[in-house]
């Protein structure tokens, strides 16, 4: 019998958090070929082609496209049991990529070092740094020519806006790559595949490692465990370089399952007895002669274990917990035990909503609810069959409910629009409409817009312009869509004393 209180410490979950081609899936394959889950590279995912990902199950069963993956992998390394949840990028992206980041404690963060910080980074980093949880940082490809190393850090102190601390130095990169400095061990890791010896590149580092260790940030624990510091690796996935030394120094500073806000703001730290969690994110039609759907269970605090009873806080439903799942980089696996920071993936006939909190006994828990997003594409939705308006607003109720794609209505209430972070949710919404309420949508794409809520009281008519969309959202609260970046800012001089908000 495992103790959880013991467990749960060796727990790290995080999310690796870049832009697409940064490297994410390579430096994933990586990390589960050090932990031993797979044995050669190149079984994760087809960069760039249409291979399917081993993460990805929904593809596995020929459903790309239909509905969002963010997987969870598993495996174990240096005594500590990892979990790595998927927050896919390219047209998977959505809002159940934010909402994943809500699950973990730490966040590692791949940057091209041609690139620098690209704009699907910089979206991420926003979202993973408002909840103050540690970021740790990976500048990839540095076995190609890229940028100079201080120039990429202070790119991303000044762009970001954290205290960056390197961990190790390239010496050199690409042509002339000779290696790293270990900065924590003061030692120099050479490159496997040295092309071009140069002591000069050499002398160069070592002169700017110098500088580093004389002037440069300190190591702050304090600072890294609220992510006002990220600890900075230099490396190369594809030729695992550096990897090691990364997983090593992350895993000593990552932290361990983190306590969690309930809605009466008490904490609910992980070694509590009771069992508690809340889901994060739904996947529905898995299979679709079955119409499962799998809610995503972050274990917050307590022991799971098989076929035990928990409350459902939003309605206080009583359910048993016998058909649940964990995820390995294969398959899902059937379970006995889990405990906090373990995501674990629970069969659903329609009781969960995304942010449900599930507990034990007869204290009622419950968490402060999932943020909303600012969605950014919009679609006007029109039902192609006028004759099946019921089974269509039922449609859009529930899954509008369930957080596949955010509802507008114009401000007299006429037509429907609908908002989204990614593309891809249009698409699950569409194709959920026609399979589960059989009912076609139709839609009228309104493009990319910047969402702009407004207090009810500061709302004059005349804002309505073919330029700036006067809308409400499901609450009634008016927002403005508007058509772009100038539009805004002409609204901005225009109405200098209205506040505009947006979400996370
Ligand atoms: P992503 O998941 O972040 O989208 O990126 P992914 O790992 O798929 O990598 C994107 C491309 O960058 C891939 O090339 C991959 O091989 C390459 N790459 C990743 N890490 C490194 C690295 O450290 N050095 C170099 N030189 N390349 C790297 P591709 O041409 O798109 O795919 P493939 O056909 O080569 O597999």
């Amino acid at each position: 019998m495992t103790n959880f209180k013991e467990e749960y410490k060796k727990r790290v979950t995080f999310a690796i958090i870049s832009h697409p081609d940064a490297g994410k899936t390579t430096l994933t394959e990586q990390l589960l070929l050090h932990g031993g889950v797979i044995r050669k590279a190149g079984t994760v995912k087809g960069r760039g082609s249409n291979k399917m990902a081993s993460s990805d199950w929904m593809a596995i069963e020929q459903q790309r496209g239909i509905s969002v993956t963010s997987s969870v992998l598993q495996f174990n390394y240096a005594g500590k049991r990892i979990n790595i949840l998927d927050t896919p990028g390219h047209e998977d992206f959505s809002e159940d990529t934010y909402r994943t980041l809500m699950a973990v404690d730490s966040a590692v963060m791949v940057i091209d070092s041609a690139k620098g910080i690209e704009p699907q980074t910089r979206k991420l980093f926003e979202i993973v740094s408002k909840r103050h949880i540690p970021i740790f940082t990976f500048f990839n490809k540095l076995d190609r020519d890229g940028r100079q190393a201080l120039d990429l850090v202070d790119e991303l102190e000044k762009t970001l806006g954290i205290q960056a601390y390197a961990m190790n130095w390239p010496i050199g990169s690409g042509q002339v790559l000779q290696g790293i400095y270990d900065l924590q061990r003061n030692k120099f890791i050479q490159y496997d595949n040295v092309k071009n010896p140069d002591q000069s590149v050499y002398n160069e580092s070592m002169e700017e490692i110098e500088l580093l260790k004389d002037a440069g940030n300190q190591l702050d624990e304090d600072k890294v465990l609220r992510g006002a510091q990220t600890p900075v690796f230099f490396g190369s996935a594809l030729s695992n370089f550096g990897v090691e030394q990364f997983l090593t120094e992350y895993l000593k500073y990552a932290p361990s399952p983190s306590d969690k806000a309930t809605i009466d703001h008490k904490e609910v730290q992980p070694d509590n007895d009771q069992f508690t969690g809340f889901i994060f994110k739904i996947q529905a039609n898995m299979n679709p002669n079955h119409r499962d759907r799998i809610a995503f269970v972050r274990i917050v605090s307590g022991e799971f274990k098989k076929g035990m009873d928990v409350t459902l806080a939003r309605n206080g439903k009583k359910l048993k917990l016998s058909n649940v799942t964990q995820f390995l980089a294969d398959e899902r696996e059937n379970i006995e035990t889990a405990v906090p920071g373990d995501i674990i993936g629970l069969y659903d006939t329609g009781n969960f909503q995304i942010g449900d909190s599930i507990y034990t006994g007869k204290q009622k828990v419950e968490f402060e609810p999932l943020p909303t997003f600012t969605p950014e594409l919009f679609n006007r939705v029109i039902a192609k069959d006028v004759m099946k308006q019921k089974s269509y607003h039922k449609g859009i109720r529930q899954l509008v409910q369930e957080g596949t794609v955010q509802l507008f209505e114009s401000w007299h209430g006429q037509e429907y629009i609908i908002g989204a972070v990614g593309q891809l949710q249009f698409e699950v919404f569409q194709f959920r409409m026609a399979n589960e309420y059989n009912s076609q949508v139709i839609f009228e794409p309104l493009g990319k817009k910047i969402a702009r809520w407004i207090k009810p009281d500061q709302l004059d008519e005349k804002m309505n312009t073919s330029r700036s969309i006067l809308m409400k959202d499901q609450q009634d609260n008016p927002v403005i869509l508007f058509e772009n970046r100038f539009a805004l800012n002409w609204f901005v001089d225009k109405y200098p004393d209205i506040d505009l908000e947006s979400k996370l």
